[in-house]
């Protein structure tokens, strides 16, 4: 139950984040990350986009710089990415 909590305070902050294109619009896999891949698993080693993301290719620009792949994730939590799928216009 305290979890819970957690997890929906933490989602209202972030979905309050506005951006005209929106690369995570599903519900529950809101949040955009970048995601890095250890040993070939993507979905760990998560952080938050640093800027504002324009378009697809932009979100994952900022995420090569980070050798990261761009995610969207229902949380993040300890650095791993929750619930993770690909955001949209993201074409692999
Ligand atoms: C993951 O997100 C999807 C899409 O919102 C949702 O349908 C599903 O229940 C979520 N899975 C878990 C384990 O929370
Ligand atoms: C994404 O946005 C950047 C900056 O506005 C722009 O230079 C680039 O052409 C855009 N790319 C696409 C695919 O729309």
């Amino acid at each position: 139950m305290k979890m819970n909590m957690k997890v929906l305070i933490l989602t209202g902050i972030l979905t309050a984040r506005a951006v005209a294109y929106d690369p995570c619009p599903t519900e529950n896999q809101g949040v955009a990350l970048c995601c890095r891949l250890v040993s070939g698993e993507v979905g760990v080693d998560c952080g938050f986009v640093v800027g504002e993301i324009a378009n697809i290719t932009l979100f994952e620009e900022a995420c090569q710089e980070d050798n990261a792949v761009p995610r969207c994730c229902q949380d993040l939590v300890l650095g791993f990415g929750i619930n993770c799928t690909d955001p949209v216009g993201l074409d692999n």
